[in-house]
């Protein structure tokens, strides 16, 4: 009998332990939420490198990655080092970007646009958004098709290297914009300032492994593994 209650025991304590270091560890997440520009994280994909496959291949993915995005967190890092920046919040360099060395707004933008880019999409994503967030598209651009027709004209018609954005400005109104090279909508050099929802990376980085100079297919493809699930906490955050 005694056995039996020490197992027990031990067993509770294991649970205790466990369910108290999910605690501390989702205080931390919650904390990490809002991080200075140098307590900034490389954060994890969030999904294995072939997890959006056949839409992007899992190559494309690990490169974009594990090449392109680390390097721009790496100089974005090395830039920022020992300056005011460091204590500083991301928005708020990007708000006075251009008083800063370009390598910020390069490397910065980089780092910021592929994660992002990143969390917006996932595995069997696609479909419509739900809620206040699909009212709102309705209601800017008419319908979703028209927004979607919009949003992909916006990709393609980017020249050269850049993203393709749904934003939200401060009045609370959607827009879709391009920026060019790692430019985002947060940027005091932008024409259009908004918050960040929605963002498709149309540098040839991004899809020309599998469709060599086709940017069209790869912007048809990416409305297939979009996370709407995501865009509408950004929505929401705003
Ligand atoms: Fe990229």
């Amino acid at each position: 009998m005694n056995k039996i209650l020490a197992i027990l025991l031990v067993i509770g304590l294991s649970y205790t332990v466990h369910a108290e270091g999910v605690h501390v560890n989702n205080q931390a997440v919650q904390a990490c939420e809002r991080q200075t520009v140098g307590e900034t994280e490389f954060k994890a994909l969030p999904y294995s490198y072939d997890a959006l496959e056949p839409y992007i291949d899992k190559l494309t993915v690990e490169i974009h990655y594990s090449k392109h995005h680390q390097s721009y967190y790496t100089k974005f890092m090395a830039a920022i080092k020992g300056t005011e920046m460091a204590s500083m919040y991301i928005e708020d360099v990007f708000k006075n970007v251009s008083k800063y060395p370009l390598a910020v707004r390069n490397n910065g933008g980089g780092y910021y646009n592929h994660m992002l880019y990143w969390e917006n999409m996932k595995a069997n994503g696609g479909g419509l958004p739900t809620g206040r967030l699909l009212s709102a598209i309705q209601k800017e651009f008419g319908s979703f098709d028209a927004f979607k027709t919009q949003f992909s004209d916006a990709a393609k018609t980017r020249f050269g290297s850049g993203w393709a954005w749904l934003s939200v400005d401060n009045n609370n109104k959607l827009f879709i914009s391009s920026t060019p090279n790692q430019d985002n909508p947060l940027m005091d050099v932008v024409e259009q300032k908004g918050t960040p929802l929605l963002v498709l990376d149309v540098w040839e980085h991004a899809y020309y492994l599998n469709y060599q100079n086709k940017r069209a297919n790869y912007i048809d493809a990416f409305w297939k593994i979009i996370n709407w699930d995501v865009v509408e906490k950004r929505f929401m955050k705003k």
